[in-house]
């Protein structure tokens, strides 16, 4: 108990040091979202990062996230725990396959829409990038007269066009997390408690979204639950998301959604980054995001054009 003390005394001392900001995605644990000066989805993380007039970004999430804040506020020195904290999605859309399938498919002429879990290397081929908190809005906004390509997400792909109906077509990309619960194990719990509702993250597959009654980002999860007229909600998405509901929706009984093989859902990225990591990380100044001004530039104008269309 008192070591957790100190290193929890540590890392404001030190985050006072070097006048830095501590950005937590909702996936983070509980210990480090409660030193955290702001945890949110990707959206509200992105604004917090093109924002923060701290000279130090801390981000305490999966390295697209980190780099993304590199991207939008490059001036800033950009660490994250745990360099090796990745994403299934960023991995299943490599940016060399994606130029050699946009190169193949020249005559297409395709508007590119990236949802946010991806490289920077993608990002720097798209037209524009999304978050789930606001593709809908995004995919709206994409010229008619030009064929969409959404990339990496399946799910969350497919989901969006149910909602815009617009046609798209979808890189075979999928969260290795979200695609774990499925309709039997959610029915089960649904079974368990025959009065509560159900909020789902947009990558699950149909089958799951199917049987929720809301789906939606994670931040827009917050607002759900606080509203819902019933206590019982089922959270269908990563374990993590159950501590930021619990202390902001303490009436309610929050309840996670299990997959077949467990009682919930735990992001193995997101979950290597640790307090001592934390500590390490603003007293070294490193494992630091870095990349290349070409690639951050090209990467850049997608981004801001979602913060623009977002708005
Ligand atoms: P949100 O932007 O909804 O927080 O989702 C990020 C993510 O990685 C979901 O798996
Ligand atoms: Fe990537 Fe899925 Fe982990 Fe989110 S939960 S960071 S999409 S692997």
């Amino acid at each position: 108990m008192q070591l957790a003390l100190d290193l929890k005394a540590e890392i404001m001392e030190l985050k006072r040091a070097r006048n830095a900001v501590i950005l937590a995605h909702n996936y983070q644990t509980g210990d480090i979202q409660d030193v955290a000066d702001y945890v949110g989805d990707s959206l509200g993380l992105a604004y917090q990062a093109k924002s923060t007039d701290a000279d130090v970004i801390v981000f305490c999430g999966v390295h697209f996230m980190a780099e993304t804040a590199k991207i939008v506020n490059p001036a800033k020195i950009v660490v994250l725990p745990d360099k090796d904290a990745g994403c299934s999605l960023e991995q299943s859309c490599p940016a060399d396959q994606l130029a050699a399938f946009l190169e193949t498919n020249r005559d297409k002429n395709y508007y590119v829409i990236a949802y946010i879990n991806c490289s920077g290397g993608v990002k720097a081929l798209c037209d524009v990038i999304c978050t789930s908190g606001n593709a809908v809005k995004i995919v709206n906004q994409a010229p008619a007269d030009r064929p969409i390509l959404f990339v990496p997400d399946a799910n969350l792909g497919a989901w969006v066009k149910e909602q815009t109906g617009r046609k798209m077509d979808l890189w075979q990309g999928s969260c290795y997390v979200h695609v774990e619960f499925t309709r039997d194990s959610i029915n089960r719990i649904k079974a368990e408690y025959p009065e509560a509702l159900v909020v789902a993250h947009p990558e699950c597959t149909q089958a799951v979204r199917l049987l929720a009654d809301e789906v939606c980002s994670t931040e827009k999860m917050v607002t759900y639950c606080r509203n819902a007229p019933v206590k019982d909600i089922i959270v269908v998405t990563e374990s993590g998301m159950l501590h930021r509901l619990r202390r902001e929706c303490p009436d309610k009984n929050l309840i996670p959604g299990p997959t077949d093989r467990c009682a919930c859902a735990d992001c193995r990225y997101m979950k290597m980054n640790t307090m001592e990591k934390l500590r390490n990380c603003l007293r070294d100044l490193e494992p630091r995001v870095e990349m290349d001004e070409e690639t951050r530039k090209r990467a850049e104008l997608p981004l801001l054009r979602m913060l623009e269309q977002s708005k």
